[in-house]
């Protein structure tokens, strides 16, 4: 089967109701927490993506047994450190940033030397975001340039830290948590905002973590070495999955969708804000807590006279992976939109901020770029006719998911490229666009 697709019909009018693939974020964190915990923890819905399903592999090499019954996952845990670590353990973290450093955390007093390894893209992202705190507990890790492979090698002798985390990365955050739950004492992170579904989820199992939010500052305490017992959970579905259906729908004159059980904790629906911002009106109904995490439907309506937005940075972190899918918004606003201090984009499975503008200015957008901050002039009248091809090098599943929703609001005939890449995130993305009558070849 040839890992492209054709798309070269605009989505005609479509009034649904449907649900997206379940929380990546949440599904990593649920398998390394039940890892850790006592007894068997049954999680449902879980996203059955590659970034989850490697998660599933790294902790059966490290001794964790699993099995699917239905559409539960039954994992059984030992407790904190204890991983049963072979000799010359090799990790594939494949493309998930996520799974990569968060496991790291989990490492630290591993008996045997770890080797961790990724894909193109993973091998490409600087690690030295989370080997620096790591070296402060006292872990031992060899990495060349703060790239993968890292080899981690655990100590029996860790201390506590208190850490100042200045980039607002939930990864590097979770990694020190996940590190700080095996490490005696109290561990303090001062944090700037990120998502925070790990606090969560250890608030939920009620792990000893206490959370201050000060300003733009979360000071988190976590007591190390407190055992604590299986869980049941069930994994919402993911806001940045939903993203592109979002849009898909706003740029589609005199359609609507509900996307039902989806994941819209405060510190991820940045999307929303920004869009409704642009007089998206997107409305979240039913909101309804869940295991510690807020729930809704999200509805939605097409709009044919959207304005530009200036985005505040202050809401970069919680819109983080969905930028590439708001720049087609402002592409077709009333305006110049402008988005400030986004050099986090780049630090991505690919270069997002760069891609990102370079996709704008294919399909006919002026762009003005200064460092990190971009300047989007919309043309509400954008209609597209000529032939495009995306090639995607380092299959950025967010760029092929773009590209997609693109095609089907804007016209034009398109090769897009890396359809396997939808894989890592949300593989029944086609499927799901195909429900709603995308033609896609
Ligand atoms: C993630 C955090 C974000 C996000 C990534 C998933 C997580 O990365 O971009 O897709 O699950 O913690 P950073 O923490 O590096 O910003």
């Amino acid at each position: 089967m040839p890992d492209h697709i054709f798309i070269n019909k605009k989505i005609r009018c479509f009034n649904k109701k449907i649900q997206v693939g379940s929380d990546k974020s949440i599904s990593i964190r649920s398998i390394l927490l039940a890892s850790q915990s006592i007894g068997i923890s049954k999680i449902s819905n879980l996203l059955e993506s590659e970034d989850v399903l490697n998660t599933l592999k790294a902790i059966k090499k490290l001794g964790i047994n699993y099995i699917k019954k239905k559409n539960v996952y039954h994992i059984q845990g030992f407790g904190l450190n204890s991983f049963k670590i072979k000799k010359n353990t090799i990790i594939n973290a494949g493309n998930s940033g996520t799974l990569a450093r968060l496991i790291l955390g989990l490492l630290v007093k591993s008996k045997f030397k770890v080797k961790l390894i990724g894909d193109k893209s993973l091998s490409k992202r600087d690690f030295s975001r989370v080997i620096e705190p790591l070296r402060l507990f006292g872990a031992n890790i060899k990495s060349k340039k703060n790239l993968l492979p890292i080899e981690i090698l655990g100590t029996d002798f860790l201390r506590p830290i208190t850490y100042n985390e200045n980039i607002g990365s939930a990864q590097v955050k979770s990694c020190i948590i996940f590190c700080a739950l095996n490490t005696p004492g109290k561990t303090i992170i001062n944090s700037k905002i990120s998502r925070n579904h790990t606090e969560l989820m250890l608030k939920f199992l009620k792990y000893p973590i206490i959370v201050n939010q000060k300003q733009k500052v979360d000071k988190i305490s976590v007591q190390g070495l407190h055992q604590f017992n299986a869980f049941e959970y069930n994994v919402p579905g993911d806001i940045s999955s939903a993203a592109f259906f979002i849009v898909l729908t706003l740029l589609s004159k005199k359609s609507q969708i509900i996307i039902e059980n989806v994941n819209v904790n405060k510190s991820r629906i940045g999307i929303i804000k920004i869009l409704n911002k642009m007089g998206a009106g997107i409305q979240l109904k039913d909101k309804r807590n869940y295991n510690g995490e807020l729930i809704a439907n999200i509805s939605v309506k097409g709009k044919n006279n959207l304005k530009a937005v200036n985005c505040p940075s202050k809401l970069n972190s919680a819109a983080i992976d969905e930028f590439l899918i708001i720049f087609l918004v402002a592409a077709k606003a009333r305006g110049v939109s402008k988005f400030k201090d986004l050099g986090e984009m780049n630090k991505k499975e690919s270069k997002r901020l760069d891609l990102g503008v370079k996709f704008l200015r294919l399909i006919g957008i002026k762009v003005e770029r200064f460092k990190n901050n971009i300047n989007i002039h919309g043309n509400p009248n954008l209609v597209l006719s000529s032939n495009f091809e995306i090639k995607n090098f380092l299959k950025d599943h967010r760029i092929f998911f773009l590209s997609c929703i693109a095609a089907l609001t804007l016209g034009g005939n398109w090769k897009i490229n890396d359809t396997k890449s939808a894989n890592t995130s949300f593989p029944k993305f086609l499927k799901t666009l195909r429900l709603i009558g995308a033609k896609i070849n």
